[in-house]
């Protein structure tokens, strides 16, 4: 858990902020741009820990060239449906991003496009890459692989990452009408960091110690233990899914392979990244994809509720009204976060507005 602060911070001031930090640190106009969008539309949801509070360690890795401004991306292999790019340590932000784009001009072309990116770094919520093929009227998956942190069932090695998988359905504006967007682990790497930090215990089974052991102490788990996956079996067989399209088919990192965010500083990332796109209309026609879709939704949010339980909720919607929320209401950024980016823009002769000084 995060401490809040207040007054929020309007999603424009910390958009432009952004903007400007990045911009600073190297990144061209457009590419600043895409970067700032991605991170502040997760804050927006909620998503605190992929928000801007990694602008700060994005500088760092920047400044340690680990994470290119100007990257040379290149096409390794190409056809109809299928490409496979070289990210030249781009920020996965920008490389998932252009990946998908290619998938969706494959897609449109021929119903299906596939990208496999090797040689990435950390694109933050994947929900970003999935809703751009859901906007252009596709349905599109985007599947990450991240540092190992997560055993096999009842394992004592971390084997692979959270690895997060990302799909969006279209819906009839910018808002997917479904947007499934998780990790694979019980808990975020950066929840169980904020515990550590915080001096709080983590809850029952979401983490185990270096021997296997489960364990709810945050410094256990950091200090060469591990965090668990979703479902046991069920959760680690979806990590080797992903590990399999975005580390193996990719050429990128497997495993611990792929370098740690927040601890390793001396090589570069390789991350893989793989984005999927499907154009409805080579299946069916749009209309008859659309009653289909708003059959299923109806199907699940009339669905009957236990005593006392809210509405059903479809993947995505509960991120869709915190956005809704803060749109209106501004960010309420950590603390932590505000101060650090204060001191950050500072560093790099940007304006600091007043309301991100008045939430540090
Ligand atoms: N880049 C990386 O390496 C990496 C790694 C792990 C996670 N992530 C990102 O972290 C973010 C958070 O992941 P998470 O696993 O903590 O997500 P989460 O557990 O908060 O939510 C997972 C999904 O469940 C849905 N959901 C929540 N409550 C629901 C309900 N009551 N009914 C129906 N659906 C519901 C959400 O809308 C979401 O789609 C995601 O954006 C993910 O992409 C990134």
């Amino acid at each position: 858990m995060t401490t809040i602060s207040a007054p929020a911070v309007a999603h424009g001031e910390l958009r432009g902020l952004v903007t400007r930090i990045v911009e600073r640190a190297g990144f061209r106009d457009a590419d600043a741009r895409e970067i700032a969008d991605a991170l502040v539309e997760a804050d927006l949801r909620g998503i605190v820990s992929h928000g801007v509070m990694h602008v700060p360690n994005l500088v760092k890795r920047t400044k340690l060239g680990l994470v290119r401004t100007t990257p040379d991306m290149k096409v390794l292999a190409e056809s109809a449906s299928v490409a496979r790019i070289d990210a030249d340590r781009a920020a996965g932000f920008i490389a998932a991003a252009r990946a998908m784009d290619t998938a969706i001009a494959k897609a449109r072309a021929t119903g299906v496009g596939a990208v496999a990116v090797t040689n990435s770094t950390h694109y933050g919520m994947g929900a970003r890459y999935a809703e751009r093929a859901a906007r252009a009227g596709m349905i599109g998956l985007a599947l990450a692989n991240a540092t190992a942190t997560m055993p096999s069932p009842g394992g004592a090695r971390a084997l692979l990452g959270t690895n997060p998988i990302s799909f969006a359905v279209p819906g009839e504006g910018d808002a997917a009408a479904i947007c499934l967007d998780m990790g694979l682990g019980q808990v975020t790497l950066n929840s169980v960091r904020d515990a550590a930090k915080r001096g709080r215990a983590l809850p029952e089974g979401v983490a185990a110690a270096n021997d296997g052991t489960p364990t709810t102490d945050p410094a256990k788990a950091l200090d060469g233990g591990f965090l668990l996956p979703f479902g046991g079996h069920k959760g680690f067989g979806l990590a080797v899914l992903v590990e399999v399209l975005a580390g193996v088919l990719t050429g990128a990192g497997i495993g611990r392979d792929v370098g740690s965010l927040f601890v390793d500083y001396d090589r570069a990332q390789n991350t893989g990244h793989f984005l999927l796109a499907l154009d409805v209309s080579h299946f069916c026609s749009l209309e008859q994809f659309r009653s289909r879709r708003d059959f299923l939704v109806s199907w699940i949010q009339a669905s009957p509720r236990a005593a006392g339980a809210g509405p059903a909720l479809l993947p995505g919607q509960r991120e869709y009204q915190t956005r809704r929320e803060r749109i209106a209401s501004g960010i309420p950024l950590p603390k932590e976060t505000a101060a650090d980016l204060a001191v950050l823009a500072e560093e790099l002769g940007v304006a600091v507005p007043q309301s991100l000084r008045d939430a540090a």
